[in-house]
């Protein structure tokens, strides 16, 4: 099979997701002007989104919330339509673990009528790292990237071999399968700490969700927040404070639990 493009989809609040997605286009060995990025991560992003053709490749990324994908990037996801291409999954998670979030995107992607191909699992530093209690700081680095461009480029070398998709077996994938329910995170939000906010306004485009605005400061839509931590991490003056008691122990059992450096999974 011959690939003519490579259309990319991702949702990625804190941008670690849409670098590895990037890194594995790049690496598909398709000169950069047939390399489609869209990004779902901001409202009014249906805007943007470019049609799919039949000879693209397609790469859908999303972050790993709670062992699972994220629910925004599902909802964003499940509006997408394709007509059988082969598709590359990427799950990015924050050195804890991901958990189902392959087998979930298999499924929503099956769903979409792309045919999945490969798969991994990438690593990101942690939405709720902070200065205090890093997780998986910096990350992905450099040999991150560097694996995953080669994935990206074994991934293309698998698809021009093959025939046709027709044939092709589901993906087998870590996990359990059928989907257990999700875990129920506890809902909270990100507020902002009026002594140290300048009103610069950095944090307002941030949010995936629109859930930040101005009346006489930035204030956050409790309903609409995903504790994605995007706001968080722009912040110049760290004035946007994560509300949620459970959020701030759980970062630091992350930082107990999680400094051993994990590697990224993958699967063609
Ligand atoms: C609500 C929430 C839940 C998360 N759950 C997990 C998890 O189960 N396992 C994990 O390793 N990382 C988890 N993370 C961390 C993210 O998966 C990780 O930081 C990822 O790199 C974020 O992707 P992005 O930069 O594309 O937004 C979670 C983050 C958030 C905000």
């Amino acid at each position: 099979m011959n690939i003519i493009r490579v259309s990319s989809f991702f949702y990625s609040p804190t941008h670690t997701t849409e670098k590895i997605v990037n890194a594995i286009a790049n690496g598909a060995g398709i000169d950069p002007l047939n390399i489609i990025e869209n990004n779902l991560t901001y409202p009014g992003y249906e805007e943007t989104l470019i049609d799919v053709e039949p000879g693209d490749l397609v790469i859908i990324g999303a972050p790993v919330y709670a062992g699972r994908i994220s629910l925004t990037a599902i909802e964003r996801l499940q509006k997408l339509k394709f007509a059988g291409n082969p598709a590359v999954l990427v799950a990015v998670f924050g050195n804890r673990n991901f958990d189902d979030a392959l087998i979930e995107l298999r499924e929503i992607a099956t769903g979409l009528g792309l045919h999945p191909v490969a798969a991994a699992a990438f690593i990101g530093e942690h939405s709720y790292s902070t200065k205090k209690f890093p997780v998986a700081k910096g990350r992905p680095d450099a040999l991150d990237k560097g694996k995953a461009k080669e994935f990206g480029n074994q991934v293309a070398r698998k698809i021009r071999s093959l025939k046709s998709l027709d044939k092709m077996s589901a993906l087998a994938l870590p996990g359990t399968f059928p989907l257990p329910e999700r875990h129920v995170i506890p809902p909270s939000h990100v507020e902002t700490d009026f002594k140290k906010c300048n009103r610069c306004g950095e944090c307002q485009p941030s949010c995936p969700t629109g859930a930040i605005y101005y009346r006489g400061g930035y204030h956050t839509k409790p309903e609409l927040c995903t504790i994605c931590c995007a706001c968080i991490k722009v912040c110049p003056q760290n004035a946007r404070i994560m509300m949620s008691e459970h959020v701030k122990s759980f970062s630091e059992m992350l930082f107990t639990t999680c400094q051993d450096r994990k590697e990224p999974a993958m699967f063609i």
